[in-house]
């Protein structure tokens, strides 16, 4: 496996196949590697970039805290049979500090997670194409768990024609359904039990859906177990629980037909979380 700080140390294109990029920000999980391991079943060449991107952190003492554990992730590359990972500098991506020009989310970035990380997806969008084209692969995958994320990038790659297939992983879960999350260790099991609301108000949610209800009834349904969580425990406060549209991540409008992705947010025991599911509302039966 080659480490590489700059573009040009980066290995050679596959003669024939395809190449897969998998961008992290590093302190790989399972998740990640849920991300690699798809990507290494699709191409036949496969980059992991590990940037601790300044440009997507609103609190600059997050930034600083974000844990960097280079050394331990190579280990764990390696180990998946990665051909690549590309490490590069703060001053490698943004030479003469912070861009003059982004790339601006739009209305995406105005809600949601966006509402609540100003700027946020402005820099995510921003170091995401900048790693498109020093990697320049086929193919980059995303997690389905950051749907927000997912819509942004597909969004940047549609509106400004950037030559790549965008590909978003499912969400990997415990067997209880809970979404697999760095931020779960500080779930105690009291948290833990409290934070199954989540994927069983998504649930409940996706079943309204499959029943042909119109998207109110749908998130009414997810919020009515939610609701019935925070009455359960004093550690669940739901933040939103919104069908959201896949194009625009804003809410879609109450005679929506097609898919949406129904979101939450809840803090638990103090540990914001968030998961997603993608329905279909399609009101089969109804006028
Ligand atoms: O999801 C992440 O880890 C980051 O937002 C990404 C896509 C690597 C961009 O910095």
């Amino acid at each position: 496996m080659r480490l590489a700080s700059t573009a040009a140390e980066l290995p050679e294109r596959p003669r024939e196949g395809t190449r897969a990029v998998v961008m992290t920000m590093g302190a790989l999980h399972e998740g990640h590697l849920a991300l690699v391991r798809r990507a290494n079943e699709i191409a036949e060449q496969v980059i992991v970039t590990i940037f601790v991107n300044p440009l997507q952190f609103n609190d600059p003492s997050d930034l600083e805290r974000y844990p960097r554990t280079l050394e331990a992730d190579c280990a764990l590359l390696e180990a998946e049979g990665v051909d690549a990972v590309f490490a590069p500098s703060v001053e490698e991506m943004y030479p003469g500090g912070d861009p003059v020009v982004t790339v601006s989310a739009g209305r995406i970035g105005d809600v949601f997670e966006g509402a609540r990380r100003p700027g946020h997806f402005d820099g995510v969008l921003t170091v995401v194409l900048k790693l498109l084209h020093l990697t320049a692969p086929d193919v980059a995958l995303f997690g389905a768990k950051d749907a927000q994320q997912v819509i942004a990038v597909r969004a940047m790659v549609r509106d400004l024609a950037v030559p790549v297939r965008i590909e978003a992983v499912p969400t990997i879960r415990d067997a209880d359904g809970l979404a697999l999350s760095s931020r779960n260790v500080h779930l105690s099991s009291q948290d833990r039990e409290a934070a199954l609301a989540l994927s069983r108000a998504l649930a409940a949610a996706e079943a309204a859906a499959r029943n042909g209800d119109p998207a109110p009834d749908v998130v009414r349904t997810g919020m009515d177990v939610l609701t019935d969580a925070t009455r359960a425990s004093a550690g669940v406060a739901v933040d939103y629980f919104a069908a959201l549209d896949p194009r625009t991540a804003h809410e879609v409008p109450a005679d929506h037909r097609g898919e949406a992705v129904v979101a939450v947010a809840a803090t638990v025991g103090g540990t914001r979380l968030i998961d997603n599911k993608t329905v279909l509302i399609d009101l089969e039966g109804r006028p």
